[in-house]
């Protein structure tokens, strides 16, 4: 599935981040060529940004991507959106790979590695990424806690779930969910971590933007 329903405000754009212009393309085309591509995808259910379904389609229909079988639009939070986007996945689906459109440059391999894990008898495989930061938690101005780095990643997309755990995971509560993954270890779901890579950078402003055109 891929998420693309999000408004991208800090894009500084008069539309949705899905169709910020990436090398001339609608950013959303890229991530969904490369799944298309994928040998591990069999469907792909696009979340639209509310209104976009139809401009999503035709740029699915002009990558002639076959493996569509819907686009609906997604919701006020990106859990939202992945609930829409689920209640639209197969019955027969084993599995479901959840990835942002907003991280166009999605390699191959770390498909495979997240849906690899989920052999190796994991609820959920998320691609995730050492920090070179140390991290603090600041309330009010005041630092209150260094949290140890030697535990810490940044996880990215795709993430990938056994259906039933994804699907009973976002039939419960939503708020405050970031990441797929998320809902599922607050049900007490076996997430494993795989490398993710760098290129799996998020795009979040125009800056961004030319650093993914400049990985393509
Ligand atoms: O907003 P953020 O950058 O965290 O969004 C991550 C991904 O989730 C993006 O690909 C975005 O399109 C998607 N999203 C969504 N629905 C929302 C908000 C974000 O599908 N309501």
């Amino acid at each position: 599935m891929l998420a693309a329903a999000g408004r991208g405000e800090r894009l500084g754009s008069d539309r949705p981040k899905a169709f910020a212009k990436l090398r001339e393309r609608p950013l959303l085309a890229e991530s969904l060529e490369r799944l298309e591509g994928s040998d591990w995808i069999d469907e792909i259910v696009i979340v639209a940004p509310p209104g976009w379904e139809e401009p999503s389609i035709l740029v699915a229909e002009e990558l002639g991507c076959a493996k569509v079988s819907a686009c609906v639009a997604g919701g006020e939070t990106r859990a939202e959106s992945v609930r829409a986007g689920v209640a639209e996945v197969g019955d027969e689906a084993a599995v479901i790979a959840v990835h942002d459109a907003a991280r166009p440059v999605l390699p191959g391999e770390v498909l495979e590695r997240v849906l690899t894990a989920l052999n190796e008898g994991w609820d959920g495989a998320v691609p995730a990424v050492p920090l070179a930061d140390t991290i603090k938690r600041v309330r009010d101005g005041q630092i209150v806690e260094t949290l140890p780095r030697q535990e810490l990643v940044a996880v990215q997309t795709p993430q990938a779930f056994l259906a039933p755990v994804l699907r009973d995971a976002i039939a419960g509560d939503l708020a405050g969910a970031t990441d797929c993954a998320s809902l599922v270890e607050a049900r007490g779901g076996r997430v494993t971590t795989v490398p993710g890579d760098p290129r799996l950078v998020k795009v979040t402003d125009a800056a961004d933007l030319e650093l993914v055109a400049s990985l393509l």
